[in-house]
């Protein structure tokens, strides 16, 4: 990311390895399969595991990422298993839109980022929540839900925890020989 990688950093490691970061969570699979259907945007995106799995699911999806070969290799599987993604190049405090989501996803994007920017990604997106819409948010066991809980405290509106859930099916990455375990929790602006 902007802050811990570098620019270009996820456009090299892309290249090199399609699916990446392997299938969806079991847990994230599970709880989109229940929840009803409706627009998504997915920030930070990547290669479009999320993505995919949610337009196949019936969400209409709005991917955005800053790396391109990601976006690109994400549309060539959309188009490969028939569905359709709007995917766009763009850093996560730059993209532009009229529209409002029903879900907003940040799968392990904003921890690469500190507090401030983080809170500045939090303002800026709870302004393109659809009413009743929720946020789902997945990071590293190096952050807390309270982490998350208090700075919304600072983003307009009354925010509820939905749900929070600990993501134990996190795909292995070559050279990984620890199990890790993420935390994903759903917000709600009542
Ligand atoms: C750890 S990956 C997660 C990808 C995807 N969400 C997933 O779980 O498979 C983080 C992603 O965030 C993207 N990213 C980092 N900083 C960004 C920024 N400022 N704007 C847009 N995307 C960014 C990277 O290019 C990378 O694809």
């Amino acid at each position: 990311m902007e802050e811990k990688h570098g620019r270009d950093s996820f456009d090299k490691m892309y290249d090199e390895k399609e699916k990446m970061f392997g299938h969806p969570y079991r847990e994230f699979q599970d709880y989109f399969n229940e929840y009803p259907k409706g627009s998504a945007l997915d920030l930070g995106s990547g290669q479009g595991r999320d993505s995919i799995f949610l337009a196949l699911l019936g969400y209409q999806v709005t991917a955005v990422d800053n790396s391109k070969i990601g976006i690109v290799q994400m549309l060539r599987e959309a188009q490969a298993q028939k569905v359709e993604i709007d995917g766009l190049v763009a850093y996560v405090l730059d993209y532009e839109t009229e529209k409002q989501f029903d879900n907003i996803i940040f799968d392990m994007l904003l921890h690469g980022f500190g507090k401030p920017k983080q809170l500045e990604i939090l303002n800026k997106y709870s302004g393109l929540l659809a009413r009743k819409g929720i946020m789902c948010i997945v990071f590293p066991d190096d952050l807390t839900t309270n982490h998350f809980m208090s700075m919304l405290k600072s983003v307009s509106g009354d925010w509820k925890l939905l749900d929070e859930i600990i993501v134990k099916d996190v795909p292995k990455m070559e050279g990984d020989d620890v199990d890790f375990t993420f935390t994903m929790i759903v917000v709600q602006s009542t």
